[in-house]
């Protein structure tokens, strides 16, 4: 039994913000932004706009392409670090009910940019259990977290919603082969944003911050583990850099997928980007460049793919997959087939 991902959507909202906008209110420029990021400009949701307004819009339109009506989903998981709530009803809660997914379970799943990645493999787990339709939506407001007036964090950052309906597959040609979950707690302070429990004397309400980010020393980590985790995916499919079609990256800094490209000596056309005009959208970053890959044909029927995230936490991880069909040269240790159970813990570190 395999897991495939059998529809894509996504959702950006209207206005766009350029660097120039930007450079009216801070001292900063459009070149200095593109030429550290690679972004020239970002999506930023309206006033009446949520977290869950734009995932249910991704969410829709990634049912449409899967050809699944919303009642037959059997779980719904919003990878975000921008619920609509804090810290409840969970968002996926939200999406349930704008949808009418009356027969899903929901949870939120907060890994930050790496969220999608780390939902995509735990509703691979579920699906192994429980094979019916799964929604999987990445779905930020960063523009509501992020400090304004600070040209470090805000140039960087947009809002988006990306979705993709994972179903269960007997065909063994194609689907989610490997996938890599990491995290390096001691980098928790790298990039934070309070206003939870932590330190508040009781009775105290809940307060607000913003986005905190040591930019320089996520950048150096985020090449680090970016080779590592897409060399480590490879080596276990047996297949080399040569054999994917397209690698879908979390879209933080094109700079950072320059350098691992140069790390890894391959070339960068293989990498799809598109945060020169979204930005970096956490969480959504990876289903909407996805959704954008396949619409352009960059992904295509039996494409051998990668995704790879890294982010808070620090988290970071990713996932290979055929495109619907093509066979695996090497078995992994734990065949999906043989014993499914034991599958996704063999196949995810
Ligand atoms: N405009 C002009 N100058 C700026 C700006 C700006 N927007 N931002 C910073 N600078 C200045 C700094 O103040 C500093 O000036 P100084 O030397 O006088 O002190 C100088 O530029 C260099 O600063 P650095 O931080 O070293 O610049 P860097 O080249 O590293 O670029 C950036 C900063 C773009 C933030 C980069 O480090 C980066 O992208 N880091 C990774 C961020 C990321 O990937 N986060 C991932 C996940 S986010 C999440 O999980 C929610």
């Amino acid at each position: 039994m395999f897991v495939q991902i059998t529809g894509t959507g996504s959702y950006l909202p209207e206005r766009v913000v350029t660097n120039d906008e930007l450079a009216a209110t801070l001292d900063t420029s459009d070149e200095w932004i593109y030429s550290h990021t690679g972004i020239r400009s970002r999506h930023i949701g309206a006033d009446d706009e949520s977290t869950s307004s734009m995932a249910v819009k991704a969410a829709r339109a990634a049912l449409a392409s899967a050809g699944v009506a919303p009642e037959d989903l059997g779980l719904i998981i919003v990878a975000t670090s921008t619920p609509d709530y804090q810290l409840f009803p969970s968002t996926a809660c939200l999406v349930q009910h704008a949808l009418g997914a009356v027969n899903a379970a929901c949870f939120d799943m907060q890994a930050a940019c790496t969220g999608f990645i780390y939902a995509l493999e735990t509703a691979r787990g579920f699906l192994h259990h429980t094979p019916r339709p799964t929604l999987v939506v990445g779905a930020e407001m960063m523009s509501r977290i992020v400090d304004w007036s600070d040209r470090n964090t805000c140039i960087l950052f947009g809002d988006a919603a990306g979705a993709a309906v994972l179903e269960v597959s007997q065909d063994e040609t194609g689907g989610i082969w490997h996938s890599i979950l990491k995290a390096d707690g001691a980098g928790s302070q790298l990039i934070f944003r309070e206003g939870g429990a932590r330190g508040l004397p009781g009775g105290m309400p809940l307060i607000q911050h913003t986005l905190q980010m040591k930019g320089r020393a996520v950048f150096n980590f985020a090449v680090k583990v970016f080779d590592d985790v897409l060399c480590r995916l490879l080596e276990r499919s047996g297949y080399t850099f040569d054999d994917l079609a397209c690698v879908v990256p979390h879209q933080a800094n094109a700079r950072i997928v320059e350098a691992v490209a140069r790390r890894m000596g391959v070339p960068l056309e293989k990498f799809y980007l598109n945060m020169e005009t979204t930005g970096n959208s956490s969480a959504a970053s990876i289903p909407v460049a996805l959704d954008a890959a396949v619409a352009a044909k960059k992904i295509k029927e039996g494409d051998l793919i990668a995704m790879v995230g890294f982010g808070a936490g620090l988290t970071y991880g990713g996932i290979l997959m055929n495109w619907h069909g093509r066979t695996e040269k090497s078995a992994p240790a734990v065949h999906p087939s043989r014993d499914l159970s034991a599958e996704t813990n063999a196949n995810t570190e």
